[in-house]
């Protein structure tokens, strides 16, 4: 995988503890990475990070990215080989209620890492993570290049735009420099659903909760439609982009796009009926219940383009919708109703992901 590159690397995962950076750790250890972490938390409870253990398994500071000398010293003394940058406040309605968490997090913390980078200059290949909504959403039917205009309306978006501008900056004023030995590249996904989510006001994660008690969820906007991706997707993205960039220079200062296959588009009605046939309903009316049909304005319905990804890294997404559904609906299931080892199935997952996507032909499988 990845052709051995972790292996016995150092890599450096900010927002290890999350829902995302606890899947990476994962994987990174799978690989035989040895990772250092870096987040001011754990965010939910329960967490991915702590029902798999993952503290015992890397060396994890608690610290806060947007204490500056903190981050200075850690990425100076640790001198990572890779770095994944995925720390950020994800929430858009936890923007609105709090925009200076936000905005201090995921712009300045963005800032403080790269300067880190900047102040340390030792060897390193960095993959910065922002996200689709960092695109200027112009409401466009066809997917967003990776040269579009950058913007948002609402603060969680305008804060990872900001991001973008900012790493673009960096990279113009500092990292272009002969005698800098940092690469760094960007990595742009959608919303991701897998198993390990309880973070709040996602869909998925609400079903979840509900069904492990046998309660109906209740659904307002059920016509809405997503492009709904596993977590594992961008992830082989992001390790796929940090191999092909420590290779390759001319991939230095880029940004790539990693969203879901076309078809993976369903409305959320078609999402919950088939993710609870993995439960033990009879009929699926116990499983949820639609409290209202707003006639959904798609404001949020964004799609990207990702041919830069096949063409400079022949990086294609893997599942199919039904494999992205069984995928998450097991693992909540064996969370919450069987005494399966909850690592033991998240490694199972990603060992099956690295298979199907070996089948396909993907080269990051060699
Ligand atoms: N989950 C998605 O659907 C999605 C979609 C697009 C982009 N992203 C991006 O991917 C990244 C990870 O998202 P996630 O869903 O795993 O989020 P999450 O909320 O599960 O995890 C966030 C992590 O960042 C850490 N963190 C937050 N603020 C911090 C700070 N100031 N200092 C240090 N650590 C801090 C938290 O402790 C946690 O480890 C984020 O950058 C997010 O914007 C996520």
């Amino acid at each position: 995988m990845f052709k051995d590159i972790y292996k016995n690397k150092k890599v450096l995962v900010t927002g290890h503890t999350g829902f995302k950076g606890s899947w990476l750790t994962t994987w990174l250890v799978k690989l035989g990475a040895q990772v250092v972490g870096i987040s001011k938390d754990i965010p939910t409870n329960p967490a991915m990070f702590e029902e798999l253990n993952l503290e015992s398994k890397i060396k994890h500071y608690q610290e806060d990215i947007r204490d500056l000398p903190k981050i200075i010293e850690i990425v100076t003394d640790e001198k990572p080989d890779f770095l994944f940058h995925l720390a950020a406040q994800p929430i858009v309605s936890t923007s609105y209620s709090d925009p200076i968490e936000t905005i201090s997090s995921n712009v300045m913390g963005t800032t403080h890492v790269l300067e880190a980078l900047k102040i340390s200059n030792h060897k390193c290949t960095a993959v910065i993570i922002t996200s689709d909504k960092a695109y200027d959403n112009i409401e466009q039917v066809w997917g967003y290049k990776e040269d579009d205009k950058m913007g948002g309306k609402d603060i969680y978006s305008g804060s990872k735009g900001a991001a973008e501008l900012i790493i673009k900056s960096y990279f113009h004023s500092y990292f272009t420099k002969d005698d800098c030995n940092v690469r760094l590249a960007i990595g742009r996904a959608g919303n991701v659903i897998g198993g390990g989510d309880w973070a709040k006001d996602r869909i998925v994660v609400d079903c979840m909760h509900a069904w492990s008690k046998g309660e109906v969820v209740e659904i307002r906007a059920p016509k809405a439609t997503r492009p709904w991706q596993h977590v594992l997707e961008p992830l082989s993205g992001y390790l796929n982009l940090g191999q092909a960039l420590y290779h390759n220079e001319l991939l230095h200062g880029e940004g790539f796009n990693f969203g879901p296959r076309a078809e993976q588009n369903h409305t959320v009605e078609e999402l919950l009926i088939d993710l609870s046939k993995y439960w033990d309903f009879k009929d699926v009316k116990d499983a949820y219940k639609v409290t209202g049909n707003i006639p959904f304005h798609e404001a949020g319905l964004l799609k990207l383009n990702c041919d830069k990804a096949l063409f400079h890294l022949k990086w294609q997404a893997s599942l199919e919708y039904k494999e992205t559904i069984a995928f998450t609906s097991e693992w909540y299931y064996d969370f919450y109703k069987t005494d399966k080892n909850i690592l033991d199935k998240t490694l199972e997952q990603i060992a099956k992901y690295e298979d199907m996507a070996r089948e396909k032909g993907l080269k990051w499988t060699e």
